[in-house]
């Protein structure tokens, strides 16, 4: 090959290369979403699926927002700020068992659970999502994947044809696998990677969260 057009086959090859390695890695560009009608923003956050003591005071955690005796998780925030936007309400995961108040003692039995593929059963207040045709959902990062009552609640649904936009929280990791993971699990839903939110962040990004979600609707 001659030097000249050796350089521009290189060039050429560059030039993809950078593309690929700045273009989007969502894989939001092969999901068809279908026009939102009525939605629901479904979370699950540590708080809410531990016996926290009744004094917010004694907490000292800081994935746990408080406002008065009131505590709220990342992920709970998220969830509240995108029904906030869209009008609509939210709806909590919640397992059946109760994980320790210990930070470090959650840590660890969640890496065990998803060492065994623990399935926890789950209840969500919305018994049925027949009507919805789209979820918010929001949930925390746990050693770079879905929680495990996450997995559960995807067992329990069917999302078929509907679009759930994903929402994680992080301290660092970002989505990781999260949204493939659920692409899996969802084969036939339209999974749209939203936003990640450092959960020290929470409260910043909810102008960010809302215009996402006003996006969205159009
Ligand atoms: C069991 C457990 C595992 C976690 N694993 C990760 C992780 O792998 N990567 C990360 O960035 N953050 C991790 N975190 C931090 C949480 O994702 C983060 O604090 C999140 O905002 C908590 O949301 P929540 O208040 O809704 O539960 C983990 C937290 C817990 C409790």
């Amino acid at each position: 090959m001659k030097k000249a057009r050796k350089l521009t086959v290189l060039a050429a090859a560059l030039s993809l290369t950078l593309l690929t390695a700045c273009g989007d890695s969502s894989g939001n560009e092969n999901v068809k979403t279908v026009p939102i009608k009525k939605s629901v923003a479904v979370y699950f956050s540590r708080v809410g699926n531990t016996d926290f003591p009744s004094d917010a005071d004694a907490l000292s955690s800081a994935s746990i927002n408080r406002s008065g005796d009131t505590i709220k998780g990342n992920a709970e925030l998220i969830a509240e700020y995108a029904a906030a936007e869209a009008g609509c309400e939210t709806a909590e995961i919640v397992a059946d068992k109760s994980y320790p108040v210990d930070y470090d003692e959650t840590v660890s039995l969640a890496k065990d659970e998803q060492k065994a593929k623990e399935r926890p059963a789950v209840t969500c207040s919305v018994g049925s999502f027949d009507d919805y045709d789209t979820i918010w959902l929001s949930f925390p990062n746990w050693w770079a994947d879905l929680p495990m009552p996450v997995y559960s609640f995807f067992d329990k649904y069917d999302f078929s044809g509907k679009n759930i936009y994903v929402f994680v929280t992080h301290e660092g990791s970002g989505f990781s696998s999260t949204v493939k993971t659920i692409r899996e699990l969802e084969p036939d839903a339209n999974v749209v990677e939203a936003i990640s939110v450092r959960g020290g962040s929470v409260t910043e990004k909810e102008q960010a969260v809302r215009d996402y979600v006003k996006k969205q609707l159009g």
